[in-house]
């Protein structure tokens, strides 16, 4: 993946900020999720006066894109509010499933990425070949 893809990713993930929905952390976080077809799918973080049923940015792209039909992906990019977020673990867990080599991009802005393959992130992860 080139590095203008990866900017432009992050763009699009950074451009999600706004409609997160956290208002019990005010830490907003966005992510777009690029599948091997092309299509990019969009996530937020949506919090919930129940704390724990809140979703991350992460996976609410990963399950609006498997709803859209999509099971293979290329890269994510994450864009908080503060900071540079990198995927939590059940994220990372969640992406393993589908995409063990999937890029992973994050950083403060367009100009200062960072990039790994999710299976740097998640060492020796458990995933569907454990199951057969
Ligand atoms: N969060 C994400 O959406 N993605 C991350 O990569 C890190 C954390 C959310 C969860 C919660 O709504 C808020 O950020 C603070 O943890």
């Amino acid at each position: 993946m080139t590095p203008l893809k990866q900017k432009e990713l992050f763009l699009i993930a950074q451009s999600m900020l706004v409609k997160a929905y956290a208002p019990y952390s005010n830490f907003q976080v966005g992510a777009a999720l690029l599948a091997q077809d092309g299509s990019i799918h969009t996530g937020c973080n949506v919090e919930n006066a129940s704390f724990s049923a809140g979703i991350c940015a992460e996976r609410t792209a990963l399950v609006k894109a498997i709803t859209a039909g999509n099971r293979e992906f290329v890269a994510i990019a994450v864009a908080g509010s503060q900071g540079a977020p990198t995927p939590c673990g059940v994220c990372r867990q969640m992406l393993n499933e589908f995409a063990p080599e999937l890029i992973v991009i994050w950083g403060t802005n367009e100009n200062q990425l960072q990039a790994t393959p999710l299976s740097h992130l998640l060492l020796h992860a458990f995933g569907p070949k454990n199951l057969i």
